[in-house]
């Protein structure tokens, strides 16, 4: 009954099989490998995009960082969500990498960038000319910091808004394949044609040891991307170990299996959880789930063993029986519905709950 974290999943057995057979005789190294060549055909084909250039790198900070830098310069800003990954989780990489450009953060509910906030927040910049910060780049991530999912058309409203003025669009997918199995959308549908950019192309999440691609729908980019990726370290020698994770991966859509069963597993506890008197804090769109129930029921599941964190952290469990305490929890690829229904029957036998 471990719902902390998609990161605390093991990896699929596919995975750690497919590093098995790349673990044999001598591989070209730095990316020359020729599983790479396949992982960028069949991303190019998975997301219908011909030209796209295709990087791989083993955290989706990295990811995250070192495509931003592509597409921001130093003077320049971010904007993105308050809640954003790259805002509060990635301790300054995106700054770091870019060489100092600034996030300009917007609001908007569970997590979701609110159009019309970001209309507003993009047209006050850089009214002073020289004096301010320049508008950079617009960074969304689906699925969201909260679990809720934009569909398509959110993400073009968004984008639109970017393009206006000019602006290239990031997608912080390190839960991409979740958000795509929620919608419906076609990877293509979600990014490119919705008018992003650039992904971040999450696997660590999903089943991978850990690997995140970058994937840049402007190929001009990619070598820049490349000398970046080299300068910040993120340039694995032994990149067929990284090449051979996100080729089983992609290999007769295991990405979009296990990205449906951790959401199906969601859907059922955050079915359980509501039915015995948990209260949703955000849309569980997708695998993770964010939600309050009394501190009794709290005390009830730790004793029969849950693991899952309190959302924020800082809360305690100490306080009334009845008093409500937030917490997050997250399904994986290898969450058994046995998991789920221990889960909920724990959850039933505090009689705090409603
Ligand atoms: C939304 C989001 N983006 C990116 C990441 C990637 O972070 P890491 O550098 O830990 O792989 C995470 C991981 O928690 C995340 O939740």
């Amino acid at each position: 009954m471990n719902f902390t974290s998609d990161n605390a999943a093991p990896a699929h057995p596919a995975i750690i099989e497919a590093l098995a057979r790349a673990n044999v005789g001598h591989a070209a190294s730095y990316g020359a490998d020729a599983m790479m060549e396949r992982v960028t055909a069949r991303l190019r084909d998975v997301f219908e995009a011909p030209d796209a250039a295709v990087h791989l790198v083993a955290t989706g900070t990295a990811a995250n960082a070192l495509a931003l830098a592509c597409l921001c310069p130093p003077w320049a800003t971010i904007f993105c969500h308050r809640q954003a990954h790259i805002e509060e989780d990635e301790g300054g990489a995106p700054e770091f990498f870019t060489a100092g450009a600034k996030l300009t953060l917007v609001d908007g509910p569970d997590a979701r960038i609110d159009p019309d906030r970001l209309d507003a927040s993009m047209a006050h910049a850089n009214r002073l000319g020289v004096h301010n910060i320049q508008r950079g780049a617009l960074s969304i991530t689906n699925v969201t910091e909260a679990g809720s999912v934009y569909t398509s058309e959110q993400v073009a409203r968004l984008a639109d808004i970017a393009k206006r003025w000019n602006l290239p669009v990031h997608m912080d997918g390190a839960r991409f394949a979740n958000a795509l199995v929620a919608t419906g959308a076609t990877p293509a549908e979600m990014t490119w044609k919705a008018g992003v950019d650039a992904l971040s192309f999450g696997g660590t999440k999903n089943g991978l040891l850990g690997v995140e691609a970058v994937i840049l729908f402007d190929p001009e980019k990619s070598w820049e991307f490349e000398l970046r990726r080299k300068r910040g370290g993120h340039l694995f020698s032994k990149h067929r170990y990284l090449s051979a994770q996100m080729d089983a991966y992609l290999t007769d859509d295991l990405w979009m299996d296990l990205a449906r069963a951790a959401n199906a597993r969601a859907a059922d506890l955050a079915r359980g959880i509501t039915d015995a008197g948990a209260r949703l804090l955000h849309p569980a769109d997708a695998n993770m789930i964010f939600a309050e129930w009394p501190r009794a029921a709290h005390r009830a599941l730790r004793d029969a063993g849950a693991k899952y964190y309190f959302w924020p952290g800082d809360h305690s469990l100490d306080g009334p029986d009845e008093a409500p305490l937030a917490a997050r929890l997250v399904c994986g690829w290898c969450t058994t519905e046995t998991e789920v229904g221990e889960f909920l029957a724990a959850m039933k036998t505090s009689p705090a709950i409603a």
